[in-house]
């Protein structure tokens, strides 16, 4: 099976074999744009040339014969807006996931549908700014020659899957990510939809995670050395699929996400209802089952904007050495507290405009501090996401499961395992994000498994990292203090 993730800074590709083992791995980048301030925008063609290049090199390294693969998933970045034309052009570069522009439209469709409860009966989310639908206004307000002219709005996996089926289709948990969703039925919201005026024609067919939504078609096939007539499953958002890559469909295990962003997540045994909306609860990839998450925005990035600012070389191992030098200041960073909102905040507080800080520097702070109160005030993040998403489930959670290039790191891990008190566990598979996930849904929607449930059993925990009890006291009291910091200066931010 072969699996492929349109992530913000590259593509990734996998191919995995019946036992769940990673055959082989191949990536290709692309660029981010931000042109102004809260924009963040890329060139879905470069997603399509780094899909290209990504697919040949794994299918090179992996010296399997193609007609051995009998099934793809794509799993990509969610919320973001591509616009097509009736001729499969597209129109202007996508908005992204973490694109601040559409607030005012958020607000206006709150107030279009009647407030925020009457939002929640029709798609059990709030309206944030990251989303597809808030985005779509925005363009028929500020671009309306674009608007008119977009025959298809897509979110960007599926412009991939366009262009390697030709086929407008999409899966209920990227769906769910667009804020038209009826997330309890899995269906469009033809309510919301008519309220804003958006015709369903407009939008992508849905399809199960597992449903096989299109083949390979002649065009893409010489252009990628896929086998013509390979099916396609939906697949997922990015954060649904990395999720179920690491084996959480049912509740009592958290999973948390480092990547550019940081993302709490927990399956769902069963729909719930999203009290207040400070949650995204969305579709997972299995029918019949349901996801929780919360994310901070800034995890992963946090890091990367201080590697930015302190080094300027860029060779390969900076992270390994971030790491290194923050393992030289003691845990708890000297008092030293990091909030991470630097690209604005979505969760625990739905708040573009919440800025990043660090509290309580001294003379005596070093660079070491500086690195390990930033790994710390992103666990916290992570930690405050997660007593809302432990709310909404009835099962005590007894550990966690991480992946994302965040989990790479062994002080990452160890910060997690101590700030929340529990076993911290990477399985296999783990560190290639959605592509490992997408590939275990095609093989369940390609019947090498037959359900979900028996391709998650296959994995196995790589790494166990336990929580160190002398740590505990020291943490809660800084956890403590970190939550008190976004209050205190919210009125400097306004
Ligand atoms: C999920 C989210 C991010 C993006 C980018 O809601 O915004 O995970 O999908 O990875």
């Amino acid at each position: 099976m072969l699996g492929v993730d349109i992530g913000t800074s590259s593509c990734k590709s996998v191919i995995i074999d019946e036992n769940s083992q990673v055959i082989a791995d191949a990536s290709a980048g692309y660029g981010v744009d931000m042109p102004r301030l809260n924009w963040v925008e890329q060139n879905p063609v470069d997603w399509w040339n780094a899909v290209i290049l990504s697919i040949k090199k794994v299918l090179k390294e992996s010296r399997i014969n193609t007609d051995a693969l009998s099934c793809m998933g794509l799993s990509g970045q969610m919320h973001g807006l591509v616009a097509i034309d009736s001729g499969g052009n597209v129109l202007r570069p996508a908005i992204l996931w973490n694109d601040q522009r559409s607030f005012q439209e958020c607000q206006s469709i709150i107030e279009m549908v009647g407030g925020k409860e009457r939002l929640l009966e029709m798609i059990n989310n709030n309206m944030l700014p990251g989303y597809t639908a808030s985005k779509i206004l925005w363009l028929a307000q500020h671009q309306p020659y674009i608007y008119e002219k977009t025959h298809i709005f897509l979110n960007p996996k599926d412009y991939i899957r366009y262009r390697l089926t030709g086929d407008f289709a999409t899966d209920v948990s990227d769906a769910s990510g667009t804020g038209l969703f009826d997330v309890e039925h899995r269906r469009w919201s033809d309510k919301l939809l008519s309220i804003l005026n958006i015709s369903k024609d407009r939008l992508p067919s849905c399809f199960e995670s597992i449903e096989v939504t299109g083949y390979v078609n002649a065009k893409a096939s010489g252009m990628t050395g896929l086998p013509k007539g390979l099916p396609v499953v939906g697949g997922g958002g990015d954060a649904v699929v990395q999720t179920t890559g690491t084996g959480l469909i049912k509740e009592g295990i958290l999973g948390t996400i480092i990547g550019t962003a940081g993302i709490v997540a927990m399956g769902l045994n069963n729909y719930k209802f999203n009290e207040h909306g400070s949650l995204q609860i969305f579709c997972n990839n299995y029918p019949g089952t349901w996801h929780a998450m919360g994310v901070t925005l800034g995890a992963g990035a946090s890091l990367e904007w201080l590697k930015d600012i302190l080094y300027d070389d860029n060779c390969d191992n900076i992270y390994k050495r971030m790491n290194e030098n923050a393992a030289a200041s003691p845990p708890g960073s000297r008092s030293l507290i990091f909030l991470p909102y630097i690209f604005g905040e979505r969760c625990p507080y739905a708040d573009p405009l919440a800025r990043g800080a660090f509290i309580g520097i001294t003379y005596q702070h070093h660079v070491p501090d500086l690195i390990r109160a930033v790994l710390e005030g992103v666990v916290f993040s992570l930690r405050h996401v997660s007593e809302l998403i432990i709310n909404c489930s009835d099962v005590p959670i007894s550990e966690i499961r991480t992946s994302g290039g965040g989990s790479r790191s062994m002080l990452w891990r160890q910060i997690q395992a101590d700030v929340f008190q529990l076993p911290v566990k990477t399985v296999n598979g783990s560190e290639y994000g959605g592509a490992f996930g997408a590939a275990l849904i095609a093989g369940v929607g390609s019947h090498i498994w037959t359900d979900i449930y028996q391709a998650i059993e296959m994995l196995k925990v790589e790494s166990e990292t336990d929580p160190d009890y002398r740590n505990k006291d020291l943490y809660d009291e800084l956890y403590d203090n970190y939550k008190s910091v976004y209050p205190a200066l919210k009125s400097i931010f306004d």
